[in-house]
C-alpha cells in the first residue's frame, strides 16, 4: 500500500463542487492499485476573506508545504476584486512552491463534438506549457497621480535567462518524448524587449535537441490557425499571460473549458505541486451542480501520475474517454442534462470502482 497526503482546497463556487469528483476518482481507483490517500482540507476562499479579512492564514503555505500535492478547485467570488483573491491565494502558491510549469493538455475526445469544424477526435492532442511563476504576471509597478488627469498604472513584465530556460527546456523534453514539436508563442513585432529576449532563449535551447522541430508564432496568428487547424500543433510553449490565454483557447476546441486540467509542476520535486482544472469558480452555474467535473477528475489523473502511479492515471483517464464515447451521461455544458455527481458516478461506475 501507498499513502498520500493531499491538501485540498476546494475554494469558491464550482471549485468546491468539483473538488469532491476528483477525491472521489482518486480514492475509488486509487484503491484499486494500491494506494490510498488523506485529505487534509482548508477552507481558504472568498469566504475565509470575507469573515477573517484574509484567503488564508499568514503561515498558510507552510501548512501544505509538506503535503505530497495540493488539489485546488477554485478561487473567486463576485465583490471580491478578482487580484485580491487569486495574489491572496492561487498565485502565492505557485510562487513560494516554485511551480513554474503549468502543464495543460487537450484532447478532443470521441462522443464529444468540437464547435470547430474539422477538429475530430484522435487527432487533437496537444498539450500548452506555460511558464507560470513570472512574466506578465509581476508585482513590479504601481500607481500615481490618484484622482488627477494624470494618473497612470505602470506593471513591468519580469523575463529572466534563466526562467525562459527552464521552461523552454521543459517543453522541448516533452516534445522529444511525445515525439512531436514545440510551437513557441511570440509578440516579438510589437513587444520589443522581453519578446526578442525570450525567442533567442528559445532558439538557444533548441539547438540542443536537434529532435525536436521548433516554430515560432507571433500570438495573434497563432490563435487564428490553433481554430483553422487545431491537429497540425503538439506542445505549445507560452510565456505566463499567453499560455493562460492559449490554454482557455484550447479547451474550447475540445469543446469546452469544463474538459480542460492542469498541473502546476515543480519538476525538481523540491515542493509539492499543485493540480487545479484550468477554469475558475464559475459563478454564473454556483450552486446548481451543473459543472462538468471532467476538467477535475482529469486533473486528479494528473495528479496520479505525478506521483508515479501511471497506470492509475491511465485507468482514470480511459474511464472519461469510455463515459464520453457511450454519449449518454453528460453535463450541460456539453449538451447533456447529467449533474455534477451524476457524471462522476458515471465514470467510477465505467472504472468498476
Ligand atoms: P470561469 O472559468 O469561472 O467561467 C467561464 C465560463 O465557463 C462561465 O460561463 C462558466 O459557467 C463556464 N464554466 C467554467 N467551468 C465550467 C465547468 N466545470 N462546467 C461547466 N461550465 C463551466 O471564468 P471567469 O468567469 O472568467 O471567472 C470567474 C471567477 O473565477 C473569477 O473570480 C476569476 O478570477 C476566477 N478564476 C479562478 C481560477 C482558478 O482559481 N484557477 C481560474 C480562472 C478564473
Ligand atoms: C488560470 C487562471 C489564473 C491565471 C487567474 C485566476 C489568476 O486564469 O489558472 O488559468 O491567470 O493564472
Ligand atoms: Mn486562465
Amino acid at each position: 500500500m501507498t499513502n498520500h497526503r493531499i491538501a485540498l482546497i476546494p475554494g469558491d463556487g464550482i471549485g468546491r463542487e468539483v473538488t469532491p469528483a476528483a477525491c472521489a476518482v482518486l480514492s475509488g481507483i486509487g484503491a484499486r492499485h494500491g494506494i490510498t490517500f488523506d485529505y487534509d482540507e482548508f477552507d481558504w476562499s472568498c469566504a475565509r476573506y470575507r469573515a477573517q479579512g484574509a484567503m488564508m492564514p499568514e503561515n498558510g503555505l507552510d501548512q501544505i508545504s509538506g503535503h505530497d500535492a495540493i488539489f485546488l478547485g477554485a478561487v473567486g467570488e463576485v465583490g471580491v476584486p478578482d487580484h485580491v483573491s487569486l495574489w491572496g491565494l492561487l498565485i502565492p502558491i505557485r510562487r513560494r512552491f516554485n511551480q513554474y510549469v503549468n502543464l495543460r493538455p487537450i484532447k478532443v475526445f470521441e462522443g464529444v463534438d468540437s464547435p470547430v469544424r474539422g477538429a475530430r477526435s484522435g487527432e487533437v492532442d496537444l498539450v500548452v506549457v506555460r511558464e507560470n511563476v513570472e512574466g506578465e504576471y509581476s508585482e513590479i509597478g504601481g500607481r500615481s497621480g490618484q484622482g488627477t488627469e494624470a494618473e497612470m498604472a505602470v506593471q513591468e513584465a519580469v523575463f529572466t535567462r534563466a526562467g525562459v530556460r527552464r521552461i523552454a527546456e521543459y517543453a522541448l523534453r516533452l516534445a522529444e518524448r511525445r515525439g512531436g514539436s514545440v510551437t513557441s508563442a511570440t509578440k516579438s513585432n510589437g513587444i520589443v524587449h522581453t519578446m526578442p529576449f525570450w525567442d533567442e532563449i528559445v532558439a538557444e535551447c533548441a539547438a540542443g535537441h536537434p529532435g525536436v522541430s521548433l516554430t515560432s508564432e507571433h500570438i495573434d496568428a497563432l490563435c487564428a490557425k490553433l481554430v483553422l487547424n487545431p491537429a497540425r500543433f503538439d506542445v505549445l510553449l507560452a510565456s505566463n499571460l499567453f499560455g493562460d490565454i492559449l490554454s482557455d483557447l484550447t479547451a474550447a476546441i475540445a469543446g469546452g473549458i469544463g474538459i480542460a486540467p492542469a498541473g502546476n509542476i515543480n519538476p525538481e520535486r523540491e515542493f509539492p505541486s499543485m493540480f487545479e482544472p484550468v477554469h475558475g469558480s464559475a459563478p454564473d452555474i454556483a450552486g446548481k451542480g451543473l459543472a462538468n467535473p471532467l476538467g477535475a477528475i482529469w486533473t486528479a489523473a494528473m495528479l496520479l501520475d505525478h506521483l508515479g502511479h501511471t497506470e492509475a492515471a491511465a485507468e482514470v483517464e480511459s474511464a472519461m474517454r469510455g463515459v464520453l464515447a457511450e454519449a449518454r451521461v453528460r453535463t450541460p455544458d456539453l449538451g447533456g442534462s447529467a449533474t455534477t455527481s451524476e457524471f462522476t458516478k458515471a465514470v467510477l461506475e465505467f472504472a468498476g470502482a
